[in-house]
């Protein structure tokens, strides 16, 4: 028996892309609401399978959430033999620590959640932080949608072009577009002021005259990116800047704010449901192709390579 794909809502038409790349049929799941709101979602036959449970924890977060832990259990006490959570995008993530005194650690909490459900392990596309396994009880595979994109982005970008991560914590994401697309890496250090708010600091590497492509794991407000292209402006970086993201989440008017700000060009993955980017081209980049991939090789337990998705 193949691999049974149990797709949450989260985002079925990669669930759809990723069964079709596999060439199987997807498990039928009926996904009940009750009135005051409660999901029961209600699986289909899976007793004995090697299950992979396909649902992006995207906005609303806790629904989505709420919704991939039930899945989980459904499968588990329908008989399931092995059960994996597919996360392309995994919320949560970017509380792995407490940032501030009495702040909880998120990803730990729903990590906790999931395994205690019934994953055995996980597989989530480029999360904010590789440390995201230290966390986990389950083995957590992170493959990367760094070679799409940057496949994506290649013919178009002019030669010399500067790989820029928008903060600290991107650098070791624009190394790997940088080793990709040939072209040097500059970082630009952010402080964030709030949830919707950063103030972009020094920027370190040389960008007069270049073209530049802002790299992120994931864009939510667009404050990030913003800062890091108003920055680049001041230094004389060439106009109409590129910017790749994995998580395309562009909550509120966050697509008109990177129009504003300058980005002409945002090329981003489908992990989460195509968004609103008014302004802005918006290129987006499957990986069903490398979740369907990574699913096959779980089920024929074979190695994924490096565990933290460096290509
Ligand atoms: C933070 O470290 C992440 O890598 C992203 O830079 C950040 O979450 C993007 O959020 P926003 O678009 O709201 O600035």
């Amino acid at each position: 028996m193949g691999p049974r794909v149990v797709a949450g809502t989260g985002n079925p038409a990669l669930a759809a892309a990723v069964t079709a790349a596999l060439g199987c049929e997807p498990v039928p799941c009926e996904p009940r609401r009750s009135p005051d709101g409660e999901r029961e979602p209600v699986v289909g036959p899976v007793r004995g399978g090697d299950v992979y449970v396909v649902q992006p924890t995207g906005p609303p977060v806790g629904e989505h959430l709420v919704e991939l832990l039930l899945l989980v259990d459904a499968c588990r006490r329908a008989g399931a033999a092995r059960i994996t959570a597919v996360v392309p995008y995994f919320g949560y993530a970017r509380q792995d620590r407490r940032s501030r005194p009495g702040a909880p650690v998120g990803a730990r909490v729903a990590l906790d959640a999931l395994v205690s459900a019934g994953a055995q392990r996980l597989v989530v596309v480029d999360p904010h932080t590789v440390g995201l396994e230290a966390t986990s009880g389950v083995p957590v595979e992170m493959p990367t949608a760094v070679p799409v994109l940057a496949a994506a982005l290649r013919p178009a970008l002019p030669a010399g072009a500067v790989v820029v991560a928008p903060d600290l914590g991107a650098v070791k994401l624009a190394e790997r577009y940088a080793s990709s697309l040939g072209g040097p890496v500059a970082v630009v250090r952010k402080q964030r002021v709030s949830a919707e708010e950063v103030r972009a600091g020094e920027l370190v590497g040389d960008v007069a005259g270049r073209a530049a492509v802002v790299v992120d794991d994931m864009i939510s407000t667009g404050a990030t990116v913003e800062a890091a292209v108003r920055v680049l402006a001041g230094r004389g970086a060439l106009g109409g800047i590129t910017v790749a993201a994995t998580h395309a989440l562009l909550v509120g008017d966050a697509g008109a704010r990177l129009a504003a700000a300058g980005v002409r060009r945002l090329v981003v993955a489908d992990t989460l449901p195509a968004p609103a980017a008014p302004g802005v081209a918006l290129e987006r980049c499957s990986v069903a192709g490398v979740l369907a991939d990574a699913i096959g090789r779980l089920h024929r337990d074979e190695e994924l390579g490096d565990p933290a998705g460096r290509p």
